[in-house]
């Protein structure tokens, strides 16, 4: 779609192809959506629905939100991943104040049956790929719960140090810890990724870059 160019945005990284959500993406991936995928703990749940049900609401929610309030300052682009012929995941790459802060943020996941064969890696490494190569992004970070080996095995494989514990309240008062990690761009050139890219130069000004 020629006003919307961010749709035309492919990635790829060894096995795995990324390419923009779209609306029709919706049913199949809330129908593989894990359970242990962690939601933004801050989301309010739908009273009545079940869990399995509201997640897979919030899930459909966000793809709408992040359309909907695109704006180069703050943007969430939600990309499906490609693997074997099938699409098995998502992964987000979201930045706030990017054109000043050159910083993205990510989150991801994968259907169980693909997981601990790379490819939780190669895909936030196509989406830093874009951050990095292609966006001018001097830092990249995440944040996980502390039991969250997978999330925080990527980023420790990928080159992010740690940067410190952060504390969010979800609905209901309870805490929530969070561990945050954080990756350079000097960190990522040195370890020389290779990551293809097409179709960004017509989204420059999506991401407020001129
Ligand atoms: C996070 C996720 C996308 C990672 O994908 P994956 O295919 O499992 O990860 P990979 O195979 O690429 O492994 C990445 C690294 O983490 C390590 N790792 C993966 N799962 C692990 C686990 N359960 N315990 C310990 N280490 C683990 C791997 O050994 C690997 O490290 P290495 O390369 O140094 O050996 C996937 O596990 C997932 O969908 N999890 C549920 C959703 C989620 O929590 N998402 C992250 C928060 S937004």
């Amino acid at each position: 779609m020629d006003d919307w160019p961010l749709f035309g945005l492919r990635l790829r990284c060894g096995e795995v192809t990324l390419r923009p959500v779209r609306e029709e993406d919706l049913p199949f991936l809330a129908s593989i959506l894990p359970d242990d995928f962690e939601q933004d703990p801050r989301l309010e749940p739908l009273p009545g629905l079940g869990a399995a049900a509201d997640r897979r609401r919030l899930f459909c929610q966000e793809y709408w939100r992040a359309l909907g309030t695109w704006s180069p300052s703050s943007w969430k682009l939600h990309l499906a991943v490609g693997f074997d012929g099938e699409t098995v995941g998502v992964q987000t790459l979201e930045g706030d104040d990017f054109p000043a802060l050159r910083t993205v943020d990510s989150a991801s996941w994968l259907t169980r049956r693909v997981r601990g064969r790379g490819l939780g890696v190669a895909m936030r490494t196509a989406a830093l790929g874009l951050a990095f190569e292609r966006m001018g992004a001097v830092a990249a970070v995440s944040s996980a719960m502390p039991a969250n080996a997978a999330s925080l095995g990527v980023s420790r494989h990928l080159g992010y140090l740690e940067n410190g514990v952060g504390l969010v309240v979800a609905p209901g008062g309870r805490v929530v810890e969070l561990r945050h990690l954080r990756l350079t761009a000097d960190r990522w050139r040195s370890a020389g990724h290779e990551v293809s890219v097409s179709g960004f130069e017509a989204c420059r000004p999506w991401f407020g870059l001129v």
